[in-house]
């Protein structure tokens, strides 16, 4: 099938990729003349494992193309996916910004001649597929064409294996012939018993908020729990491994951590609050998540003050990962946005390491921080160290060796990686979330 893509974004340029990978023929359109000219070179502007060699392959075997031209792109495709970037609003009161879905949609309308499927993949409030159908119809109202939501689940660092090996496809369509188009798509992964779960367009645009906000809680619900541990002197991670083992709960998003970032999650939350308002409605359950995640930020700080002996000032602290979450250079709401101002503000002195992030993170965190090239040279002479992202490579630290290096053996390891016994049998002061 000719497939087209708008938006050569993290979710455009994984699924066309993908799709290709499947077999259909996929054009990838974007505005900006010089990605365009990069990607066709297999340049690839995100870090997302084992991507860059899928767009090589798939470009060499020609399935897989880019352009900026869309009035060929659009007239041979049979189903057009929107991939386009919805930030939350710049207004500040957490709605999605549609300026680009409703752009796109006017720009494909001309150019609609036979039968098309217009798929929104972004994630969008409910009504954005009927309003992109207002849109086109409005523009050309001769275009043959239906609309469709199929929202992603992609995690960032495990997109291609999630888009190849989804636990569900979720389709929401109204017509057969769109559902006919859909199917065809993912055909492919009939192979694999993936099950598509046909629905209402509008059923469809929710369930990506509604999957979203429940990881969402369930990561605060632990966070919360994990400083109770603290408080009481349990430990979070037997409960959670004991919770866990229960079906119903499961044992995914168990892990206490700093608090969630990325692209997803903070802004998707803060939509699902705007949304459900305009229809009078309330999703207090969610609203409380938001909460507990920025006072687990807050948290952070302290916890880190703390272990300095109430003062940042002049301390030098090393630290280990920047990005939201490993296998991406993704600075987006990372916990290291909030924690590292609030610490230079208050004159520490912040060497910083991270695999991949470095270039992202020089773009959004203050100027001061040092940047350095391994988990050795952040932490010489230091008097802390954060383990701020769990990077694999910081996993197996030679722990002996950052010990004798430190000014003082503060390690604060904010994602529990560590075993605190060991920890302390190294000689170090040990923190991390919710264990003793
Ligand atoms: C998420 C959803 O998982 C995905 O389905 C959706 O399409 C996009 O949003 P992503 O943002 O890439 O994906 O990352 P994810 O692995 O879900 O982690 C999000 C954040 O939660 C990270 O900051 C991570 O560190 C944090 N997290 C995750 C925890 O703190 N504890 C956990 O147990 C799991």
């Amino acid at each position: 099938m000719n497939i087209t893509i708008i938006g050569t974004g993290y979710v455009g340029l994984v699924t066309g990729t993908c799709l290709a990978e499947f077999g259909h023929h996929v054009t990838c359109v974007d505005k900006i003349e010089e990605k365009i000219n990069q990607l066709k070179k297999g340049k690839i502007p995100i870090y997302e494992p084992g991507l860059d060699t899928l767009v090589a392959k798939n470009i060499t075997e020609g399935r897989l193309c880019f352009t900026t031209d869309l009035t060929t792109a659009i007239p041979e495709a049979k189903a057009i996916f929107i991939a386009v970037g919805t930030p939350t609003s710049r207004r500040g009161d957490g709605y999605a910004d549609l300026t680009y879905i409703h752009a796109a949609a006017k720009e494909i309308a001309p150019y609609l001649d036979n039968y098309s499927v217009i798929i929104n993949k972004s994630t969008v409030p409910v009504g954005t597929a009927r309003q992109v159908e207002r849109i086109i119809q409005s523009e050309n109202p001769k275009a043959n064409f239906d609309v469709a939501s199929n929202p992603e689940f992609l995690r960032e660092g495990a997109a291609i294996n999630d888009f190849m090996r989804p636990d569900r496809i979720v389709i929401g369509v109204e017509s057969e012939e769109a559902k006919q188009v859909l199917h065809d798509i993912y055909k492919p992964l009939y192979l694999l018993e993936r099950p598509i779960i046909s629905t209402s367009i509008e059923t469809a645009e929710l369930t990506k908020y509604a999957a979203n906000a429940f990881l969402a809680v369930k990561i605060s619900f632990i966070n919360e729990i994990a400083n109770v541990c603290e408080a009481i002197g349990a430990d979070v991670a037997d409960l959670a491994k004991a919770i866990g083992m229960d079906g119903r709960i499961g044992s995914k998003f168990l892990h206490p951590g700093p608090g969630y970032g990325g692209s997803c999650f903070p802004k998707d939350t803060l939509a699902l609050m705007r949304i459900v308002q305009e229809y009078g409605e309330n999703v207090r359950i969610v609203s409380a998540a938001v909460e507990v995640n920025s006072a687990q930020k807050a948290r952070m700080i302290k916890k880190i003050r703390d272990m300095l002996g109430g003062s940042e000032s002049g301390k030098t602290i090393g630290v280990l990962g920047l990005t939201f979450k490993p296998e991406t250079d993704d600075m987006r709401d990372a916990p290291a946005t909030t924690i590292i101002p609030a610490l230079l503000e208050r004159g520490a002195k912040i060497r910083a390491h991270d695999p991949k992030g470095m270039e992202e993170s020089q773009k959004c965190l203050p100027p001061e921080v040092q940047y350095v090239k391994n988990a050795y040279e952040a932490v010489e002479n230091a008097d802390a160290v954060i383990l701020m992202t769990e990077w694999n490579q910081y996993r197996a630290l030679d722990l002996e060796k950052i010990h004798s290096t430190m000014r003082k053996a503060v390690f604060i390891d904010l994602r529990n990686v560590y075993e605190p016994a060991r920890m302390k049998e190294l000689g170090f002061e040990y923190s991390c979330i919710g264990r003793k």
